[in-house]
């Protein structure tokens, strides 16, 4: 494969972060060298092509839920290669530097392939209505493998629409009209923004931004990773989630431990 020669980003700018707080997302370019976008095509397509059951869902007949998404949560438990990408101190500064906070700790990670042949949108929904925190200001790095525009998968975003406040979980196979929650108040107003990004490059937006993904109408897999980080002494709200269920969490306390690693900035010491 022919390397694309560029500049990696390193850090975000002042302008980044700034865009970010007012809009709740923001797009950083060329997060990735190229060797690294090699590499990590490479390892998405072995987590992704394991025969666990969790393997990519094609075809017809596949649920609703397998035509909005191909989701694997914490791929960096069974590949360490893709362990490199969750953990990649390159991004967790750039969360940490947006979100203003002293140290942020990877909530998950979720490997999101979208893929070809009858695919359906990401329908319009919040992130953080469905993380176990109380606070708020966790939020997502989404790294793509591919080139994405409107014909594959890329992303929507609604600006401002962070400061709307917890709103309901959306099933992603079975939607309501999120901006129902909305009516008559200026996010419903707001001109969604369409962020097409060239492989190696990604958003980032926070958990309570209303975000959609359209369907991927080409014949290729749209293969991205999204790795969800939390401020440093983000607390446990007690509700169940696959990734804190069954790890002795207590509601109120900080979320850490082996699953919850302090990727950027420093610790909180133990009370
Ligand atoms: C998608 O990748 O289609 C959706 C990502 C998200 O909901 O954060
Ligand atoms: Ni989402």
């Amino acid at each position: 494969m022919q390397a694309i020669n560029h500049e990696v980003t390193e850090r975000v700018t002042e302008e980044q972060i700034a865009f970010y707080r007012q809009n709740g997302f923001v797009q950083v370019d060329n997060v990735l060298t190229a060797d690294e976008l090699e590499e990590f095509r490479e390892y998405m397509e072995e987590s992704m092509s394991t025969s666990d059951g969790r393997s990519v869902k094609t075809g017809k007949d596949r649920g609703t839920y397998a035509k909005v998404l191909n989701q694997k949560v914490n791929s960096w438990r069974d590949h360490g290669g893709m362990a490199k990408f969750s953990f990649h101190a390159r991004f967790a500064q750039m969360a940490m530097d947006l979100m203003g906070a002293q140290g942020v700790r990877l909530f998950h990670d979720h490997i999101l392939w979208k893929m070809p042949g009858d695919s359906l949108p990401t329908p319009w929904h919040q992130d953080l209505v469905k993380w176990p925190m109380h606070e708020t200001g966790a939020l997502s790095l989404w790294l793509t493998a591919d080139d994405v525009d409107e014909s594959n998968g890329c992303m929507m975003f609604v600006p401002g629409s962070q400061r709307s406040g917890k709103l309901t979980n959306i099933s992603l196979s079975d939607p309501v009209d999120i901006f129902e929650f909305v009516k008559d108040t200026e996010f419903a107003k707001q001109k969604p923004v369409c962020v097409p990004l060239k492989a190696g490059s990604c958003t980032f937006h926070d958990g309570l931004t209303f975000h959609y993904a359209h369907a991927n109408t080409t014949d290729k897999p749209r293969r991205v990773l999204a790795n969800i980080y939390m401020a440093e002494g983000t607390t446990y709200n007690g509700k169940g989630h696959l990734v804190t269920n069954g790890q002795e969490l207590q509601e109120g306390e900080p979320i850490r431990g082996p699953l919850f690693p302090l990727l950027a900035g420093r610790a909180l010491k133990k009370s």
